[in-house]
């Protein structure tokens, strides 16, 4: 079963929308698998966005992550990556389509709510940054046959 890191960024916090966000989630049938509650220290942030190291926005994103508390989720499904990359909506809120979690919440270029692990590899990096292994929690939907069933 796939998993993703899904981090609902500082301006989610702040802006009081984790609710919100987490909603769309859950009612889309993703099982939260963990959650934490944190402040993003910056030598966290620096390992989080190390793909993007050298590039001319690397501080101010690393910044951005920092900057305040985030909640910090593992999301697990089936093709859990992609649709949650669908359900975030583009990189930055003014061209995100509505619908998306960018897309309705924010209007901002530099501040778009959200980070969703964008493969698999990426996804295999990220969640031990954040969770042990035990912090991932097994459990079972018990209405997964109409949330998964007849393929
Ligand atoms: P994320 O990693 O946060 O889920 O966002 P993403 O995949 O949609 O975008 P990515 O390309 O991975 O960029 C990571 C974060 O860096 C900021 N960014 N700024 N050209 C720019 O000024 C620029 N490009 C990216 C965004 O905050 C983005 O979320
Ligand atoms: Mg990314």
């Amino acid at each position: 079963m796939e998993r993703t890191l899904i981090i609902l960024k500082p301006d989610a916090v702040a802006r009081r929308l984790t609710g919100e966000i987490l909603t769309r989630f859950e009612k889309k049938g993703l099982k939260l698998i963990a959650a934490k509650f944190m402040t993003i220290s910056k030598e966290l942030a620096e390992k989080h966005y190390d793909v993007h190291k050298g590039k001319p926005f690397f501080e101010s994103v690393v910044g951005y992550l920092s900057s305040g508390p985030s909640m910090v989720i593992v999301l697990e499904s089936a093709n859990v990556i992609s649709m949650t990359r669908k359900m975030m909506g583009a990189t930055f809120g003014y061209t995100a389509e509505p619908g998306t979690i960018r897309g309705d919440f924010g209007c901002s270029r530099g501040y778009n709510l959200v980070h969703g692990s964008d493969s698999p590899e990426s996804a295999a990096y990220e969640i031990p940054l954040y969770f042990k292994p035990e912090e991932l929690v097994e459990w079972e939907f018990s209405d997964s046959g109409w949330l998964y069933g007849r393929d």
